[in-house]
Formats: structure tokens, C-alpha cells, sequence
């Protein structure tokens, strides 16, 4: 049986699984915004890209990397944009090749996918549950590494590492020359403001990842960016493809970096949506985990695999991301995005259903 390896991939798992697509699918296993994306981008995609479309895109992603300096207050020769996040770690990766690499998991697979396609020497520093970050298991074992991959607020668990902790790390990684690429796809689905990018002005060996994808729901445009001292991103830049970034990316993401009232409002119902569910849920005693962004880990009490749960729930027509591929979790764990009302409701329906069987 083949499970995807990512969420958003419905089809691969209803036919991994040898079931018949139902009618209505609600797609659990994605975790972008569900109130995107904004209306600037559908705006956009409603005017004439004709030109856009036909021309190259700027090669340098000049205009766009302004406005993220400005966005960020980092200047632009510390940022790489990237098609999506995932093309930057891959990058980072190419730029790491054959070194030897930790990832404190669980974590995003691509870090080991992208180190391993490159041959690097990848090690895990396993959390266990509720994944709150071990910082002296970490800390023993930077003597014996060249890079270290975090993810905080952290895909799949949710959970967003404080900040003193990450700090501390940084300041130790940096003592060895050891660098920290830490993964802040999700920092922007916080309540509190968890972002660090204005550490890489003091730290020449952090590396941080932002995804535009997620907060913009914009996951088939692509569009990320990297934040890093600027020799890092000169021998990143050379390894990129001319033109990786599209020009329609690019021009969505001059429209995106406005939407200040839409990410708040986000904010708003992802975060009263996520503790209304997390109730309910904990009330049909499910372990939920302590998330802070848009998607959830559940759990039975006693941590037994959950294929049956993700089975009957596809039957429902309700899609949830399996866990047997990330390192700790091993298929007990079901990974759920926060929804709109109306769908969290149809989850919470169908969670009370399988109680009640
Ligand atoms: C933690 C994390 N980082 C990076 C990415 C890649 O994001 P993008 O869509 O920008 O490539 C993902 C996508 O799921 C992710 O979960």
C-alpha cells in the first residue's frame, strides 16, 4: 500500500486504500488557509495577465524582494525568493551536500528527502509527546553535526517551540559553525508573534524558511522565501534556476503582502475554530495536540493505530493526513487543518459517530 507522503493528495489515498471516491470530499489532510485565497489574488486572476503570461518573469524577483524587505525589515541582499518553500529547502540542501545533517522530528519530510537527494548523512532528534523541544538532547548532539533542521510553529504537531529555546540553540550552533535552518512555513497563523527573522542580522549560520503558500492558500501558484546572510544567499542563488520564480507569482506576491486585514480576520476564525473543535474533540475524549496554527494531531488515549479511524472517516467522505510517515508518530496520530465552522462541524459529527459505533 502506497500512502501519499504528503496531505493534499486525496485520490492517491482513497485509491491506496482501494476505496471508491465519494461524491463529497472534505479535504482534512490540506493544511492551507480555508478562508483563501485573499480577494487581491482572485482580482488578479481576473484581469488580463496576458503579457505576464508571455513574457519571462525578472529573473531577479527585483520588485517582490523589495516589498519583503520592507515586509520583513531585512534588507533585500539577506532574502531569496523561491517557488515555493519547498524549492528553497532544496536548494539548501544542494548547498549542504554530503554533510552531515540532524532534523528534530517529527518534522516536514522534505528536509530528508532533499539532504538524502543529496547525500548528506541525515540523523533524527526524535520528540516525544506533547513535542516540546528538548533542548539539551539537541544541544548533545550539535558537536557531531554541520546543519540542523527545525520547524517551529512545527508541521505536523503544531506546536511552536518559545523562543528563548530556539535562541539558545542558534547561540550554540553558531559556536561550532553549525548551521540552523529553521522552518517558519506557519509562523504567521500565530497569535503571537513567534518569528525570529531578525535574528539572521546577528546569527551568520541561521537560515529561516517562510512559505507564502499557506496563510494565501495560493499552494498551486508557489511562493516562498528564505532569509540568511548574504554570502549564504549568493551561493544559494547560483544553484536556482533562472526563472524558477513565475511571473504570475511574482505579481501575486506584490498583492498579497497587503493584506494585513486578511490575515488578522484569518487569525480571528482559525484560532476561535481550533479551540472550539479542540473542546468538542477533547470532550469525545480524543487527545488533541497543543497546536497554536491551523492543524491538529489527534490521537486515541491509548495511541493505537488509526488506520480504522482514517478509514471510516474517508468513508464519510472526510479526509485526514496519516502519520506513518513521519518518525515517532507512526500511524497513531491523524493529522486534521482547521476548517470553516460548517466543516469542522461535519468532522465533529463524524468523530462522535465512530464513539458511538
Ligand atoms: C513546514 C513546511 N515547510 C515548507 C513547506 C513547503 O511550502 P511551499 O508550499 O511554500 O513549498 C511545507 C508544505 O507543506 C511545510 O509544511
Amino acid at each position: 500500500m502506497f500512502l501519499p507522503n504528503h496531505g493534499a493528495n486525496p485520490k492517491q489515498l482513497i485509491e491506496a486504500l482501494g476505496k471508491q471516491i465519494p461524491n463529497d470530499l472534505i479535504d482534512f489532510s490540506e493544511n492551507t488557509n480555508p478562508y483563501g485565497p485573499p480577494s487581491a489574488v482572485i482580482q488578479f486572476l481576473n484581469t488580463d495577465f496576458t503579457k505576464t503570461m508571455t513574457n519571462y518573469p525578472d529573473p531577479h524577483v527585483t520588485e517582490l524582494t523589495s516589498k519583503l524587505a520592507q515586509f520583513t525589515m531585512i534588507p533585500t541582499k539577506n532574502i531569496l525568493v523561491g517557488n515555493g518553500a519547498a524549492e528553497l529547502i532544496f536548494l539548501l540542501a544542494n548547498f549542504f551536500q554530503g554533510k552531515r545533517v540532524a532534523i528534530v522530528e517529527p518534522a516536514f519530510s522534505e528536509y530528508r528527502d532533499a539532504c538524502e537527494a543529496f547525500e548528506c548523512n541525515v540523523t533524527s532528534i526524535v520528540l516525544s509527546s506533547p513535542w516540546h523541544l528538548d533542548v539539551n538532547m539537541v544541544l548533545s548532539s550539535i558537536s557531531d553535526i554541520d546543519v540542523l533542521f527545525l520547524c517551529s510553529p512545527n508541521n505536523p504537531t503544531g506546536v511552536s517551540y518559545h523562543k528563548e529555546e530556539i535562541i539558545h540553540l542558534i547561540e550554540a550552533a553558531e559556536k561550532q559553525g553549525v548551521y540552523v535552518v529553521l522552518d517558519e512555513a506557519f509562523y504567521d497563523f500565530t497569535e503571537a508573534d513567534c518569528g525570529l527573522h531578525q535574528l539572521v542580522n546577528r546569527f551568520s549560520t541561521l537560515v529561516i524558511i517562510r512559505s507564502l503558500t499557506k496563510m494565501f492558500a495560493i499552494a498551486g501558484i508557489r511562493l516562498g522565501y528564505l532569509l540568511a546572510n548574504s554570502d549564504l544567499i549568493t551561493k544559494l542563488r547560483i544553484r536556482q534556476p533562472t526563472w524558477s520564480v513565475n511571473g504570475i507569482a511574482q505579481q501575486v506576491g506584490l498583492s498579497l503582502l497587503k493584506e494585513d486585514a486578511f490575515v488578522e480576520q484569518t487569525l480571528l476564525n482559525i484560532h476561535q475554530e481550533r479551540r472550539r473543535v479542540t473542546s468538542v474533540l477533547n470532550d469525545l475524549d480524543f487527545f488533541v495536540s497543543d497546536s497554536v496554527v491551523n492543524f491538529y494531531l489527534l490521537a486515541e488515549r491509548d495511541r493505537k493505530d488509526l488506520m480504522p479511524l482514517l478509514v471510516f472517516l474517508l468513508e464519510k467522505g472526510i479526509i485526514a493526513r496519516h502519520t506513518y510517515n513521519f518518525n515517532g508518530l507512526d500511524g497513531r496520530y491523524l493529522r486534521l487543518a482547521v476548517k470553516t465552522r460548517e466543516n469542522n462541524d461535519q468532522l465533529m459529527d463524524a468523530l462522535a459517530m465512530w464513539r458511538k459505533r
